[in-house]
């Protein structure tokens, strides 16, 4: 018998009474995904799935991305991307680094996917205490909090999300030849909506963040920027957001639509290993498309 308990945050859910490892009938399946509309990040907890699982369960949900940093996927499994500062044979198994700020997976894409599913094999324990806890925040709870007026203003801007930002910002390089060459359009920089209208449940979701996202098309370099710093701080604020404190075996989903996230690193010299499948999703609809009629009002 599945249950949903809700966390105290705006976004996140415990789906209870589920197995992971068996065969999800499609009722059970459609009862997930709903689910995951509604709260934006759902968790179970105690799994024990093997990556062939973590891999099937991903495609029940969607077409798979493959990460753009290949030498992090998992042996014999291109489709999961490693996370985790653990080194074998002296060479990192993973990404020591993804999500040190703020982001949603791969919001550079024309195709930004629609959710990721993050699985956890090793959390680091000190004290008694779990770390390497991920933050959600919740892209639409923090939509509906602006004033009427930062609705209006933001209605049809477009914005520039730049894998170069991202990496720049984050591992303070480019993205090589290589790397370049297994993203979509060669990752050259792409527009979006910075409000963008989710494709299930129609709820307004900001879609600029602080990792991807170059500049607002149209205004001044110094208003572009303002305005990023304004929406940067206002969805990241601890009332739109849900801290996971993770467990050996959770398997967390979360919607690249609706939120976005970030890592903690707090837990070094102590091992952390998490496993990541990317499901492609499709192109932003703007506000404004979305609705044309209401064109001009709030
Ligand atoms: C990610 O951004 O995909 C990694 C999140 C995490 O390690 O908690």
């Amino acid at each position: 018998m599945i249950s949903i308990r809700r966390t105290n945050a705006p976004l996140g859910a415990e789906i209870q009474g589920i197995d992971l490892t068996g065969e999800l009938d499609d009722a059970i399946l459609a009862a997930i995904v709903d689910a995951w509309h509604e709260h934006e990040v759902i968790f179970f907890r105690g799994q024990t799935l093997s990556p062939e699982q973590h891999v099937c369960l991903s495609r029940r949900l969607g077409e798979l991305e493959l990460h753009v940093r290949s030498e992090f996927a998992k042996p014999g499994h291109p489709e999961i991307f490693v996370v985790s500062n653990m080194l074998e044979n002296g060479k990192p198994i993973g990404a020591s680094d993804a999500g040190a700020t703020w982001h949603s997976d791969s919001c550079c894409r024309r195709e930004p996917s629609s959710g990721s599913l993050l699985y956890a094999r090793q959390v680091p324990r000190r004290d008694g205490k779990m770390l390497g806890d991920t933050l959600f925040s919740s892209m639409t709870a923090a939509y509906e909090a602006l004033p009427d007026e930062m609705k209006m203003r933001l209605r049809g801007l477009r914005c520039v999300n730049s894998i170069d930002n991202g990496y720049t910002r984050v591992r303070r390089n480019v993205l090589d030849e290589n790397q370049r060459s297994r993203v979509p359009g060669h990752g050259a920089d792409v527009e979006h909506p910075v409000v963008r209208v989710h494709p299930h449940t129609g709820r307004k979701c900001i879609y600029v963040n602080e990792s991807y996202t170059t500049h607002i098309v149209g205004l001044s370099a110094d208003d572009s920027r303002a305005l990023l710093d304004i929406l940067t701080a206002h969805v990241t604020q601890p009332q739109f957001v849900y801290r996971h404190n993770w467990q050996v075996g959770d398997l967390l989903m979360w919607d690249n639509c609706s939120t976005q996230h970030k890592a903690m690193f707090d837990y070094a010299p102590l091992h952390r290993l998490m496993e990541r499948t990317t499901l492609q999703g499709i192109l932003p609809l703007s506000d404004v498309e979305h609705e044309p009629a209401m064109a001009g009002q709030v």
